[in-house]
C-alpha cells in the first residue's frame, strides 16, 4: 500500500514559538515516518493580514531553520514556499468558484482573527484565506493535515471544496482529515487561551535559558493564589499546562503541592523553566549550526521547491483535463 500523504504548512511570521511546536510541528516530526509529507511555507497567506513584504523572505528562512532544528527531515518532507509554485494561485482561482461568500463569512477562524487584530474591514483575499489553503492541501492530494485547533475549520472548508470539485468535474481530490495533537492549543504567558506572536505572549524555540526564565517569571498564574502559601488551582494555571507538556513526570507532585500551598508560584515557575530549557537546548544547538550554514538552508529550500513543483504540476494537469481546459 502506498503511504498516505500529509500536507501541512505555516505562515512565515518569524521565529516559531512553543505553541507552534506543540500545536503542529511536533506532530509533523512524528508523522514524517509514516506518511509521505510535504510542508508549505505559506508566504502569500501573510498578505492577508499585512501588506508589508520586506520581512517575508527572512521570516521564511527563520522558520525553515526552526523546522530543521526541531527535527523535520527535508529528505522525508520537502519544504517549499507557496509563492514559488505557481499552481497554488491557479488552483486557488478555480476553487474560488466552488464556495460561497456566505460560507466563508461563517469561518470561526476568520472571526477570531478579526477580533484579535481589530480588523474593521475584511479584505477580499482574507475572506478567501481558506480557499488558498484548500489549494495548498489539495494540490498535493493531502489525505491528512496535522494542524492546530484553529485550523480545523479550514480543513472542513477544504473537504467541502474537494467534494464540490469532484462532483462537478470528476474525481481528483481526496477529502482530507485534520490531525490534532493533544495540546492543540498552548495558552499564552498572559493567560490568553492562545500563544501568538500578535498577542506578544510567546516563548520562542530560539529563546535562551535566561530569556525563558524571565518570561516565565512574569507569567500569569491563578489570581487567587496571592501569597506563596495560599492554596492554588492548577487547573486554571497556564504554568501548570506547561508543566503537563514539558515536565509530565512531576505532575502529581506539583499538583498536590500547589493545591496545598506548599509550592509557591516562583518556585513552580523556576522548575518549569528548567525543564523547558533542558528540552530547548538541543534545538538551540542545531539552530546555531544552520545559522552558520545558511547556504545549506537555501539549498534545502530550493530542492524542496523542485520536488513540490513536480507534484503540483501533475495535479494541475489532471484538473485541466477534467475541466476540459485543454
Ligand atoms: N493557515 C495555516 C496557519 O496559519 C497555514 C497554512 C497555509 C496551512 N496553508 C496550509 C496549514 C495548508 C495546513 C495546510 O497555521
Amino acid at each position: 500500500m502506498p503511504k498516505k500523504r500529509i500536507l501541512s504548512g505555516m505562515r512565515p511570521t518569524g521565529k516559531l514559538h512553543i505553541g507552534h511546536y506543540v500545536g503542529a510541528l511536533e506532530n509533523w516530526i512524528k508523522l514524517q515516518n509514516d506518511y509521505e509529507s510535504f510542508h508549505l511555507i505559506a508566504d502569500y497567506h501573510v498578505l492577508t493580514t499585512g501588506l508589508e513584504t520586506e520581512d517575508i523572505y527572512q521570516n521564511s528562512i527563520d522558520m525553515v531553520i526552526d523546522w530543521l532544528a526541531a527535527g523535520l527531515d527535508p529528505e522525508k518532507s520537502p519544504f517549499f514556499r507557496q509563492s514559488q509554485i505557481k499552481e497554488h494561485t491557479e488552483l486557488f482561482l478555480i476553487f474560488s468558484m466552488l464556495i460561497t461568500t456566505a460560507r466563508l463569512e461563517r469561518n470561526p477562524t476568520l472571526k477570531e482573527q478579526v477580533r484579535d487584530l481589530n480588523i474593521e474591514n475584511v479584505i477580499y483575499g482574507h475572506l478567501g484565506y481558506p480557499v488558498l489553503q484548500s489549494a495548498d492541501i489539495l494540490l498535493y492530494k493531502g489525505d491528512a493535515v496535522p494542524v492546530g485547533e484553529d485550523q480545523v475549520p479550514h480543513v472542513e472548508i477544504t473537504r467541502e471544496i474537494a467534494r464540490r470539485f469532484n462532483n462537478q468535474y470528476g474525481n481528483v481530490f481526496p477529502e482530507p482529515d485534520a490531525l490534532l495533537t493533544k495540546f492543540a492549543r498552548l495558552p499564552g504567558l498572559d493567560g490568553d487561551a492562545k500563544m501568538s506572536k500578535s498577542l506578544g505572549n510567546t516563548i520562542l524555540l530560539s529563546d535562551d535559558a535566561e530569556t525563558v526564565k524571565q518570561k516565565l517569571r512574569k507569567a500569569v498564574t491563578d489570581p487567587q493564589k496571592v501569597r506563596r502559601n495560599d492554596p492554588g488551582r492548577p487547573e486554571v494555571c497556564l504554568v501548570f499546562t506547561y508543566h503537563k507538556k514539558f515536565n509530565s513526570g512531576e505532575i502529581p507532585e506539583i499538583e498536590a503541592n500547589c493545591k496545598s500551598g506548599a509550592l509557591g508560584c516562583v518556585d513552580c515557575k523556576l522548575k518549569c523553566a528548567a525543564k523547558m530549557n533542558e528540552w530547548l537546548a538541543p534545538i538551540i544547538d542545531k539552530r546555531k549550526h544552520y545559522e552558520a550554514n545558511l547556504s545549506e538552508v537555501k539549498q534545502i529550500l530550493s530542492d524542496g521547491e523542485a520536488k513540490g513543483r513536480k507534484v503540483a504540476q501533475a495535479t494541475m494537469n489532471e484538473v485541466r483535463e477534467k475541466m476540459k481546459l485543454g
